[in-house]
């Protein structure tokens, strides 16, 4: 919630690093990687589930609650066909093959974005991965996929809209924890930290709203290079931060 610390101290990981109770990260670059490399873009994507799936377990380890990754935007449609029907495939194939080893790891995945408009096998599939992990109770691990804050925020309204139209809510009850209970992520707490690789420092429609408060640290490596190293120099950068919130002092520490 707004105004509140969301921050823990985990001074068991060691040198009193400060770690996100909640850490967006835009995983981008996979393009420019490839690139680089002489390789095609989609081999660049490829590289990228390996280092996601190194994050789920540097968060597992660090003790991080929730994980939002930005995997495809609602902007991402304007790619060309053949890199959006890859990168749709990875998606199904990160789920099928690693769903049992999150499950082991008591990771709870919820993927936010609009399924309105996706294949019903893959919507299947990403119901499946959420039900199948509901109860657990480690890394919230949040995938947006198909996601667009400005849609989430719009969608949000048109929702609240319908709910005073029927009579079921008083305007006078839209406040932000009603907006925020609206949103895909809704129970989740705000980000603290977001991450952005490759240098560019844009939100890029990622939780516009969510992020009121977060605190920004974008780094040059591509996502495919991102490791533990570049994930423990962030938290460190986090750490030197002080969070005020509006208020005159530190929060938080
Ligand atoms: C991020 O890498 C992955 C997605 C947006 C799906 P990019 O594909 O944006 O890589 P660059 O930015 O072109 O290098
Ligand atoms: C943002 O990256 C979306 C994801 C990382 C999934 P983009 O590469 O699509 O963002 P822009 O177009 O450079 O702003
Ligand atoms: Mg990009």
């Amino acid at each position: 919630m707004a105004g509140e610390p969301a921050t823990s101290l985990k001074p068991d990981i060691g040198s009193g690093l400060r770690i996100p109770l909640h850490l967006g990260v835009i995983m981008d670059g996979n393009g420019r990687w490839a690139k680089m490399r002489g390789k095609r873009r989609t081999e660049g994507h490829v590289e990228g589930v390996k280092t996601l799936r190194n994050l789920v377990e540097l968060c597992i380890n660090y003790g991080v609650g929730t994980l939002t990754v930005f995997s495809f935007s609602s902007e991402n449609w304007t790619r060309p066909p053949d890199e959006i029907s890859f990168i749709f495939n990875l998606l199904r194939r990160f789920v099928a093959s690693d769903l049992q080893r999150l499950i082991r790891n008591n990771v709870r995945v919820r993927i936010i974005g609009t399924r309105r408009g996706l294949e019903p096998s893959l919507v299947r599939l990403i119901d499946d991965a959420e039900a199948k992990t509901a109860h657990n109770t480690g890394l919230n691990l949040v995938v947006a996929f198909n996601y667009g804050s400005k849609a989430e925020i719009a969608e949000a309204a048109r929702h609240l809209a319908r709910e005073v139209a029927a009579g079921r809510l008083s305007p006078e009850a839209i406040d932000e924890a009603a907006i925020g209970n609206a949103l895909f992520t809704a129970g989740l707490p705000d980000p603290d930290l977001i991450i952005r690789t490759s240098g560019e420092q844009r939100l890029s429609n990622f939780l516009l709203w969510q992020a009121a408060y977060a605190e920004f640290v974008f780094v040059e490596e591509h996502w495919p290079d991102f490791n533990e190293a570049t994930f423990r120099r962030v938290l460190e950068t986090f750490s030197t931060r002080e969070r005020r919130f509006g208020g005159i002092e530190a929060v938080g520490r």
